[in-house]
């Protein structure tokens, strides 16, 4: 089986599980596993601001929340050397374990990122690239948010961002339950006294 063959037949396993009732949609209203990625090396900093504060408003809302914060975890990049088959264990035992454990099981996976170069931060990047250790059991239904910062104030700018989180979810199958972008937002802090932070909470609140 070719990697092509491979990533179609993981794709029909997921199909016929959700007929059969083992992979099914998340429902409305109910209590849900998240797992919200963060890619900033800035504790402090803007996306992280909305993170928590997503964080905040969907842990009041009865939500599970688990936090990875990628830039100050240790997550090899993927080397591409497919010991892992797309499904099985990585040759790197580092921080990228925790995720593993998380996404399976998570309904919903929040993406929490600075704009770097009109893309993910790297850090982040490095978790997403790792996805493909478990490339075959994450093809299930699954919600995503995405929560984003940058310096510019373009909706051209945005869209490289908005076209790869597009896409990534297109291609697992997850469904967008919302996006909170922050345009115009340079240092650390400055989201602060902006409405980003208070929509990022109503977005977890909402959920
Ligand atoms: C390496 C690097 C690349 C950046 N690239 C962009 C960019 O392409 N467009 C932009 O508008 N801002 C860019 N910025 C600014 C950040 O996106 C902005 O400061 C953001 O609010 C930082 O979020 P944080 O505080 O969560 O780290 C860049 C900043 C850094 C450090």
């Amino acid at each position: 089986m070719n990697r092509r063959q491979f990533l179609t037949a993981s794709l029909a396993v997921v199909t016929v599980a959700g007929l059969d009732g083992a992979a099914k949609p998340v429902e409305a209203g109910k209590a849900m596993n998240i797992l919200v990625l963060t890619g900033s090396p800035r504790k402090n900093g803007n996306s992280a601001t909305l993170a928590a504060q997503f964080i905040k408003g969907a842990e009041e809302a009865g939500h599970t929340v688990a936090r990875f914060d990628a830039a100050f975890k240790n997550v090899h990049p993927c080397t591409a050397c497919n010991s892992c088959g797309m499904d099985g264990p990585c040759v790197f035992q580092d921080d990228f374990q925790f995720v593993r454990e998380h996404i399976v099981t998570a309904d919903l996976v929040a993406f929490a990122t600075p704009m770097y170069y009109f893309g993910f931060s790297s850090q982040l990047k490095a978790v997403i690239d790792r996805f493909y250790a478990i490339n075959g059991s994450i093809h299930v239904a699954k919600k995503a948010v995405l929560l984003m910062t940058y310096a510019d104030n373009s909706a051209r700018k945005e869209h490289p961002m908005q076209a790869h989180y597009e896409m990534l979810l297109d291609y697992l199958g997850w469904k967008d339950a919302g996006r909170v972008i922050a345009p115009g937002v340079w240092p650390a802090g400055s989201v602060n006294g902006t409405p980003y932070p208070q929509k990022a909470y109503e977005l977890g609140r909402s959920l």
